[in-house]
């Protein structure tokens, strides 16, 4: 039997790196993701159809950017008690480190399909639980916002260690997304945030309830349907992320070209640093804002939501 399994990637709207100190972000899967492919064996290798790259987890030299997915099968492995192992095969269609949450995708689908291979279908929760551990070994201190919003899809509210908050969308919310082509590591810029807060200590902690309060607003605007307030709300939060240094010029660029044209509202979503920039458009406005943001963008997407989250099948060999 082949067990697969599809997880998407993410935005996050509003709360980026205020979440991993206790903010409430709002998040919400995209139409892009990773399919894994998995089988069960009596050896485990991996193959990233993306990169290029395999592994053999019995040989010592794992390749640095598989270990994340190595640590993954481990730990179903050991939560499952099985000395079997699995062929895995994943493929992508999310850019890689541009803030679209493909490790967690990665992590969440192998997850999934691993247990699936085994004989095994896994709640949410414990998938959940499982990808953390990948997702812990790329980001070093991660909310979880990404793994959650990637098993479970749709709209959320979400606040570090607690349950998110599903959300209801009346109607389709039209999303642009532009990367920027620039290529960075989440935990840099955690680090670089860090770094920040310890400089200001009380002026950050005062941003983590502002956060939380405009999340909570901005759900209720793209929840409600209005669309302008959300977008004011998202180019606050742009303007208060850069103030702490992780924003740069190809983000600001695109940000100010979607703003000349039909935008309501654009930001950096995820780490920053580089990545990618999320603009808010109403249903008339995805294809001038997509022209618009084309001539300064190295990749962009129109994603309305709402998405599925993750999905498992087993299909006869
Ligand atoms: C990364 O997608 C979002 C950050 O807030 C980190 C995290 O929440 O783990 C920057």
């Amino acid at each position: 039997m082949k067990a697969y399994a599809y997880a998407p990637g993410k935005i996050i709207v509003c709360g980026e790196h205020f979440v991993v100190y206790g903010a409430t972000a709002l998040a919400a899967a995209i139409n892009k993701g990773t399919t894994a492919l998995a089988e069960s064996s009596s050896t485990t290798t991996i193959y990233s159809n993306n990169l290029k790259v395999q592994a053999d987890l019995s040989a010592s030299n794992i390749p640095e950017k598989l270990k994340p997915l190595a640590a993954a099968i481990t730990a179903v492995k050991e939560y499952l008690n099985e000395r079997r192992g699995v062929k895995l095969k994943i493929r992508s269609d999310l850019p890689p480190r541009s803030g679209l949450g493909s490790s967690s995708s990665s992590a969440v689908a192998t997850v999934a399909a691993t247990a699936l291979a085994l004989g095994h279908k896994l709640s949410l929760d414990e998938v959940i639980k499982l990808a953390m551990s990948a997702e812990r070994l790329v980001h070093k201190n991660p909310s979880g916002v990404d793994v959650q919003v990637s098993a479970r899809g749709g709209l959320l509210l979400f606040k570090k260690g607690a349950t998110p908050e599903a959300l209801h969308l009346s109607r389709t919310v039209n999303f642009v997304v532009a990367c920027t082509g620039v290529e960075r590591r989440t935990s840099d810029l955690i680090e670089r945030v860090r770094v920040w807060r310890e400089q200001n200590p009380s002026l950050f902690n005062s941003f983590v309830e502002s956060s939380t309060i405009m999340s909570w607003c901005c759900a209720d605007a793209l929840c409600s349907g209005d669309l302008r307030r959300a977008g004011a709300i998202l180019n606050f939060f742009h303007a208060a992320l850069s103030w702490l240094g992780i924003s740069i010029k190809e983000i600001d660029t695109i940000v100010e070209a979607a703003l000349s044209s039909s935008a309501l509202g654009a930001k950096l979503t995820g780490a920053g640093g580089g990545g990618s920039v999320i603009i808010l458009c109403s249903e008339e406005g995805v294809e001038n804002v997509i022209k618009t943001v084309s001539n300064v963008a190295s990749e962009v997407f129109a994603t309305p939501l709402p998405n599925r989250g993750l999905k498992s099948w087993l299909q006869k060999s």
